[in-house]
């Protein structure tokens, strides 16, 4: 039923990279048997898609970027494990999506306001009963503004670099802390002072630190705050 979605609620979980919201909007929406929106993906498949046909950003008119933004073939299809594969072409890219090459692709285009245009409608089209969790940099403030809950996830960039670290020595990949934070450093940046949609907490967001916390503490945190503001039954 369409009014159906158009109340369906939204739990936005916003922050800078590292900060886990990744994982925690995974666990919360498990939790809540919500679906889930890593709008982050979303920039990256595009990224891909360029990468892919070999084009350049700066080859292409703002109509052209925004028209593939809006069309690329994407799909999101969660596995029995509840993982999500993501297929682009009918190709699953979830290892692609993760290089340094594509998220560096991902992060200029989410400086264009053609890009963020043109994925606006995709983001609001995952917005389905009975919920959504969606994570994202603005999530809060410009895609979800009418989101029920909206939480700002932070930490500091030490914990974060060092977060970074643990999942890249999991996958076998030996990187320095150094290295690590100066990358992080200078995302944060890029994305906090772009003018279109900067990484910013919502006036009515509730800040979180997870500095000194595990993902089970802020996930425990975030539930109930969720608990609190959805509705009974
Ligand atoms: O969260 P991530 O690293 O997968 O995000 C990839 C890039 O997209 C990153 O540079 C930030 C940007 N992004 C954005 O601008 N807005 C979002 N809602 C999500 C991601």
């Amino acid at each position: 039923m369409v009014g159906m979605n158009l109340v369906a609620p939204v739990i936005a979980i916003d922050g800078p990279s590292g900060s886990g919201k990744g994982t925690i909007a995974r666990q919360v929406a498990q939790l809540l048997g919500f679906h889930l929106l890593d709008s982050g993906a979303l920039y990256r498949l595009l990224g891909l898609f360029l990468l892919q046909q070999k084009l350049a950003p700066k080859q292409m008119t703002d109509k052209e970027l925004e028209l593939m933004a809006k069309t690329m073939p994407v799909e999101f299809c969660p596995d029995e494990s509840g993982e999500i594969r993501i297929l682009l072409n009918n190709q699953m890219v979830n290892d692609q999506l993760r290089t340094e090459q594509t998220g560096e692709m991902a992060s200029q285009l989410a400086a264009m306001p053609a890009v963020r245009d043109g994925l606006l409608q995709r983001q609001r089209d995952f917005r389905q009963a009975p919920g959504l969790v969606a994570d994202g940099r603005d999530m809060g403030t410009v895609v979800f503004p009418d989101a029920i809950l909206k939480v700002y996830l932070d930490a500091s960039a030490e914990a974060r670099a060092k977060r970074r670290r643990k999942q890249l020595i999991e996958k076998g990949e030996n990187v320095s802390i150094a290295i690590l934070l100066q990358d992080l450093r200078r995302r944060d940046r890029r994305d906090r002072n772009r003018k279109h949609a900067p990484l910013m907490p919502a006036y009515d967001a509730v800040n979180i630190d997870s500095t000194e916390l595990d993902i089970d503490q802020v996930v425990k945190i975030v539930m109930e705050l969720a608990m609190q503001r959805l509705p009974a039954g």
